[in-house]
């Protein structure tokens, strides 16, 4: 994690104990950290102070103290408080009684009975009878869209609603409207809430401390709930979530506030993305189908038997196997273990779309590795002093890390630059948004770099391979020709270049060095979240935003980096565990003697002698030493029949399309398909035989998230039907074909990656019990490296060759 440095420490005395924290914490978070609770209703981590409710009322000692609103006032130096004093008490006591005059009081049928704020504090301070009586005011339930519900006599007004959407999520959909004894929440400007931004996120619903907006999805109390910890599926961000389920159903996800990289903040997919699981599209069982179409259901043993005879004749380079980049890491480990152990090719790869494999190859060819973070998200809290978003709408490519954008600019008046074709909140919000045009994206980045080289902004680059050359290469460009050919005004160009360049500090003739500043790119989404389908090559646009990184000595400093979202939950670790037709696991080389070796001694002693002989399966003795097939290979060599069988594991993205439809249209060619899946998607319509695979909630395992941090994800329900994780079903395979890979414990699984990867040595399934762990980390002891550095000191190393992008 990034550290904070050069911060102003106060200490105070709350309740006579010394409390120290850094200057403007308010008194409610020192005493927190101090380990004593203050009661609060509109006071919400991470959103600006409010202090309407004033339930979190304490006294201050001293000659100008007295009762004030703890969550909205810092500790001062010195500062003397009392949280639980009569006065406090009372104080409380009296401002509860004002909000139970009108208050509903419909607990018994209110969705947040067992968990509102309001019912707890009421029964804490003891609040049982009320001297202000007269009827109430009722309002019945409006329905704000088709999963919310507002009922006007429980809200308190504490804004937690109207300030999540407004501070986190970037949009204004819901406003606190009138005033006096009609003051309410309502969509903003009193339209439909489906005529906003509203993004869907629920989370008007998951901060609000009363039942007053509640889920229409849900109708259960909280208490006949039970809840697991785990982590999203849906995207790389890797939010951690609380899974709440009853008699093996989930009935909603909820907000574990201060937890995880999302520190308890979801988008859509994260809080409705369960309802998923009882699609009625998910696969129960095994199926084959014949060649004339027709589908039977059959038994794990049949299926078993049969995948593992026809399996049996396509050994060696006639087999190919495609990973999902959702599938968890043990999953994805076990198939690349099965296509390179037991089939004996090294045709194993990640299910990508061309963007994705565009992004790829790029940061490949800049960082000398494929990182989707060279940093940390949370440096978005600590570090970054300028932002660069580039591509397509980073609010539907990757939710959660578009709010901590938000957070950075209004916390940390971080200044934001968007360059992007879509219009989305955070354009309307940042400094400079700019707007190229379709296929200009490289070219205005390439611009950006040489309106810094002109402004002597450029702090960094010259110790990196090939600076030299591709300085030459961008005194070709102008930025008045680039202004013409991406129709953004030189202008707009330069004043991107000074802000983004200088971390938001300006031009200084005295700076040695600027601020930090970071880029995101969601390039690889192109096509899939935005309307707008060609913002250019994404390897270009890829490289151009590595070089304007190098060029600010951006890499390898806090608050600096590159991201480059990709989608998948889990691509950076499917990467990381080998899915790929040059790698094997954690990136060492197939054409290496020695890493064939080292993994080789630890899989292939796994055959049986007797397997010969039981089974007629060939033992694999050695590992292949070919490279396996690109994906334009691999369509050829299906086409030609050089490739007649495959295992596919299919991704949640192709639930309702391929992801690469080329591709899908060679699979037609292939005299064996074998698909696992949940759901029966347009590539299982394709398959010979369909294996139900269990979806993200209903399995244990781990999942890498794209700023490296290995997480914990856990069973929090039992498998639809018959389904299994993907690594059962390669252990049942394995051992039928007789190689020694039972089904085992996806954390058994995990041993081994740690044995036998390097950046993987410190991950543990009981390390991972308390929070995620960011790779590389070698050992226990080794906390994890958030920011990967170049040059000799660095705990990992980038390859610093620059591909031009001009
Ligand atoms: Fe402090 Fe509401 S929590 S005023």
């Amino acid at each position: 994690m990034a550290t904070r440095s050069d911060v102003k420490m106060v200490t105070g005395k709350i309740n006579g104990q010394d409390v120290t924290v850094p200057a403007g914490t308010t008194i409610l978070e020192a005493a927190r950290e101090a380990g004593i609770e203050v009661p609060n209703l509109c006071y919400q981590p991470l959103l600006r102070p409010w202090g309407s409710c004033r339930i979190c009322t304490v006294e201050i000692l001293g000659k100008r103290g007295g009762l004030i609103e703890s969550c909205a006032t810092p500790l001062g130096e010195g500062m003397e408080v009392l949280t639980h004093s009569e006065p406090c008490i009372d104080a409380r006591q009296f401002i509860l009684q004002m909000y139970l005059i009108d208050h509903a009081l419909d607990c018994p049928t209110c969705d947040k009975s067992g968990e509102c704020y309001l019912q707890d504090n009421t029964y804490l301070h003891n609040v049982n009878t009320n001297p202000y009586r007269r009827p109430k005011f009722a309002q019945p339930y409006v329905h704000f869209s088709d999963i919310i519900d507002y009922k006007w006599d429980r809200c308190i007004m504490c804004n937690r609603c109207t300030r999540v959407c407004d501070e986190m999520i970037g949009v204004t959909a819901i406003e606190s409207s009138y005033r006096g004894m009609d003051a309410a929440i309502t969509p903003a400007f009193g339209q439909s809430l489906d005529d906003t931004a509203c993004t869907r996120c629920g989370m008007c619903i998951a901060v609000c401390p009363v039942g007053a907006l509640t889920d229409r999805h849900f109708a259960h109390h909280p208490w006949e709930l039970d809840a697991t910890e785990t982590i999203c599926g849906f995207c790389d961000v890797g939010c951690t979530i609380s899974v709440e389920s009853n008699k093996g159903i989930v009935r909603r996800v909820s907000h574990l506030w201060e937890r995880g990289v999302n520190h308890g903040y979801t988008c859509e997919a994260g809080r409705w993305g369960h309802e998923l699981l009882q699609n009625p599209d998910r696969i129960f069982y095994p199926y084959v189908r014949d060649e004339d179409g027709s589908v039977y259901e059959v038994t794990w043993d049949d299926a078993i038997n049969t995948a593992a005879e026809t399996l049996a004749h396509y050994q060696g380079d006639q087999f190919a196997a495609i990973a999902s980049p959702d599938s968890t890491n043990e999953e994805v480990y076990a198939l690349q273990l099965f296509t390179r152990a037991v089939m004996g090719t090294n045709n194993i790869d990640r299910m990508l779309t061309p963007s994705q494999r565009s992004v790829e190859m790029a940061v490949r060819a800049g960082l000398g590795d494929d990182v989707s973070n060279t940093n940390n998200m949370q440096e978005l809290f600590t570090d970054v002093k300028a932002a660069m978003v580039v591509g397509p709408d980073i609010g539907k490519a990757a939710p959660v890390a578009s709010y901590w954008f938000y957070h950075s600019r209004q916390y940390r008046e971080a200044k934001t630059i968007v360059i992007s074709m879509d219009d989305f909140p955070l354009c309307r919000r940042s400094e400079v948004w700019l707007n190229p045009k379709p296929g200009t994206t490289a070219t205005l980045l390439s611009g950006i770099a040489r309106a810094i080289i002109d402004k002597g902004l450029a702090k960094g680059g010259s110790d990196v391979t090939g600076y030299q050359q591709w300085l030459a290469t961008i005194q070709n460009v102008s930025v008045a020709q680039v202004a013409a050919e991406t129709g953004v005004a030189v202008a707009n160009i330069e004043a991107a270049a000074i802000l983004w360049a200088s971390g938001g500090a300006g031009i200084s003739a005295d700076a040695d060095s600027y601020p930090p500043a970071l880029i995101y790119h969601t390039v690889a989404h192109q096509g899939s979240v935005s309307e707008n389908d060609y913002y250019g090559d994404p390897a270009e646009i890829a490289a151009a935003c590595n070089n304007l990184a190098f060029l600010t000595g951006n890499i390898g400093r806090a608050g600096g980096g590159v991201a480059a979202m990709r989608g998948p939950a889990n691509y950076q670790g499917a990467t990381q565990m080998g899915a790929h037709p040059s790698f094997l696991p954690g990136g060492a080389s197939v054409e290496s003697v020695a890493d064939r070796e080292a993994f080789g001694t630890a899989w292939l002693d796994r055959w049986a002698e007797k397997a010969k002989t039981r089974n007629g399966f060939l033992p694999v003795r050695s590992l292949p030493t070919s490279l396996g097939l690109s994906r334009d290979e691999l369509i050829k060599a299906i086409d030609a029949g050089g490739v007649k069988a495959m295992v596919i594991d299919g991704t949640v993205a192709g639930r309702l399309q391929l992801i690469d439809p080329e591709l899908g249209a060679a699979l037609d060619k292939l005299e064996f398909l074998l698909v696992l899946d949940s759901f029966n998607s347009p590539l299982a319509l394709k398959a010979d035989m369909v294996l139900p695979k269990a979806a993200t909630l209903e399995k244990d395992g781990t999942l890498t998230n794209f700023d490296r941090t290995v997480q914990r994800v856990r069973a929090t329900v039992p498998a639809m039907g018959e389904s299994k994780p993907v690594h059962d079903v390669i252990g049942m395979l394995s051992e039928r074909m007789g190689y020694g890979f039972p089904v085992m414990p996806a954390s058994q699984i995990m041993s081994e990656i740690g044995r036998l990867v390097p950046s993987y040595g410190g991950i543990t399934y009981s390390r991972l019990e308390r929070s995620g762990t960011v790779t590389p980390a070698t050992s226990f002891a080794d906390p994890g490296s958030p920011i990967l550095v170049g040059g000799p000191d660095g705990r990992a190393t980038l390859s610093l060759a620059y591909t031009a992008a001009v």
